[in-house]
């Protein structure tokens, strides 16, 4: 027997995993980047505790952080380089319990400092960072590379950019120069051009790096991997083959201890102007012409200019919005949005969304994307299921008393990472049945690198693909902010809540799609 095509395919499958471990050896390993510094702003918050120095701790206990760097940690908040570091111990230990390994941290403890800062003046930042840093320089031979990582509230981002230029701080030398900033980037499209101008002022385009930790999620890079290393999906990836797409961030948590944000963002700024429009792009766009920052960002930025503006007067037939009232997650009560603390009890912030997205281009005339994000929902997943059409003739109808499913094929970014497709085959037996089946592929969880220390390494890297283009940003908002505008200004108290929390969401949203006569995946 010829059992050289099944070696292959066990071999394949054997690379695959091997080649999906960033760990490991050979061309698929991540590189150790260039020496550099890494400078946080907002080191005594809780993006610090929670994502930065836990991945950094990663990358330090996975071989990846570089001999000669170091961490220069600044807040308002007095403390010690001491004080800190023990903070910082601590919250490492929390994040890894049982795994954590005292001589990764021991290597990484020692480059760690920290000195407080007033981010309002201009001297503090001479005498809190320029001096500090230079001496550390010297030390850690950092080649003047050097990541300012803004990990503050968008209030102070202005001041602390502005501090940067004046002081010379954000000057390239010898080596680079980046500024890290995480979402959200502005509050509508004004805002957030402004907030580009200020930028622009101190620094270059290629020296910034917009956070969208959904951009650096393993599965969310692998929709480019899977779409262009492949030949079996570009000839079906359009209107001829695709009935719709659906893409779906449900989240079972509630708005948490981030009411005072949330209130004034709602749903549509929080996920729909960044997390849902990346995903959206990079399941739509056409080939780039290199695997590359620019060529990539240029084709994400095209889906957004093909994007059909939203008729205002008629919005109810593309946008449904809600907000969770009390219910049930995991079998507990839980309270209403209005109830959490911190949250207004007449408030009109939409904790939920569904969007239909008509793109008007070659490649997908006539094929509506479903996009749908809540939060207190039935489960927490993220998925983007593509639906293809039914087969044109129906050969089978006189032997099946049911119609035939279509096939659809499911990237499921988060959890119970992989993809499946749904085939249709014949059930096994005398009688004619049609039986669906799925295809399925589910990563390793264990070899899945986190977003954040996807996105501190390629920023160490020099490589922007991850990250959002000025261009991007503003084109989304242009997008969303006339739709958020009329939703609020429309919206009255009595209409929410309107879906109880662990539901699949509000009515409205069911309605949506299924006067096209399609349905939601179920949550
Ligand atoms: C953040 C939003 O950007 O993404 C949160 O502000 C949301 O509201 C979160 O919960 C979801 O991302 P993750 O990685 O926690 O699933």
């Amino acid at each position: 027997m010829d059992t050289k095509g099944d070696e292959k395919i066990e071999e394949a499958g054997a690379q695959m995993e091997i080649g999906l471990a960033y760990r490991a050896t050979g061309p698929c390993a991540a590189e150790i980047p260039n020496p550099c510094a890494l400078i946080i702003f907002g080191a005594s918050g809780d993006l610090t505790k929670r994502k930065i120095i836990p991945s950094l701790y990663q990358l330090q206990k996975n071989g990846l952080l570089p001999e000669k760097f170091f961490i220069l940690g600044t807040s308002r908040t007095e403390m010690s380089t001491d004080h800190f570091r023990e903070k910082m111990l601590s919250t490492v230990k929390e994040a890894f319990s049982k795994e954590f390994d005292q001589s990764s941290w021991n290597k990484l403890v020692n480059k760690i400092y920290y000195s407080p800062i007033d981010y309002a003046m201009q001297e503090s930042y001479v005498k809190s960072l320029k001096e500090i840093l230079s001496q550390l320089e010297k030390k850690y031979q950092t080649e003047g590379n050097r990541i300012f990582y803004l990990a503050i509230p968008p209030t102070l981002y202005e001041n602390v950019i502005l501090n940067l230029g004046a002081t010379g701080l954000s000057q390239e030398g010898a080596g680079y120069t980046h500024v890290v900033i995480e979402k959200p980037f502005g509050q509508d499209l004004d805002s957030a051009k402004r907030l580009n101008r200020i930028l622009k002022n101190s620094f270059q385009e290629n020296q910034v790096y917009r956070i969208d930790h959904f951009l650096a999620l393993e599965t969310v890079q692998n929709i480019l991997m899977l779409r262009f290393a492949n030949s079996i999906f570009e000839p079906l990836w359009n209107r001829r083959y695709i009935d719709h797409v659906q893409i779906t961030v449900s989240e079972t948590l509630g708005v948490e201890q981030r009411a005072g944000y949330y209130e004034e963002a709602g749903v549509l700024r929080d996920m729909f102007q960044n997390h849902m429009f990346q995903l959206l792009s990079l399941t739509a766009m056409e080939p780039p012409v290199a695997f590359a920052p620019e060529p990539v960002r240029d084709e994400k930025v095209k889906v957004f200019h093909s994007i059909r503006p939203y008729p205002l007067d008629k919005l109810d037939e593309y946008v449904a919005i809600g907000q969770y009232g009390r219910g049930e997650i995991d079998k507990k009560p839980v309270l209403g949005y209005r109830e959490e603390a911190g949250v207004s009890e007449k408030s009109t912030t939409p904790t939920f969304a569904a969007m239909k997205v008509l793109i008007d281009n070659w490649r997908w005339d006539g094929v509506p994307f479903y996009l749908r994000s809540g939060k207190r929902l039935a489960s927490r997943k993220t998925e983007i299921s593509v639906h293809f059409k039914p087969v044109p003739h129906l050969m089978f109808s006189d032997t099946l008393n049911e119609p035939i499913e279509p096939n659809s094929f499911v990237l499921r970014v988060h959890p119970d990472e992989g993809m499946n497709l749904i085939l249709q085959t014949k059930k096994p037996g005398s009688e004619v049945c049609l039986n669906p089946i799925s295809m399925d592929f589910t990563y390793q969880r264990d070899v899945l690198m986190d977003a954040y220390e996807w996105v501190l390494l390629n920023c160490m890297h020099d490589d922007q693909l991850l990250f959002v283009r000025e261009d991007g940003v503003e084109q989304a908002w242009s997008l969303l902010t006339p739709v958020i505008e009329r939703l609020e200004s429309t919206i009255s108290i009595d209409q929410f809540p309107n879906y109880a929390a662990g539901s699949s969401g509000p009515e409205e949203a069911e309605r949506l799609i299924e006067k096209d006569g399609r349905k939601w995946r179920a949550l």
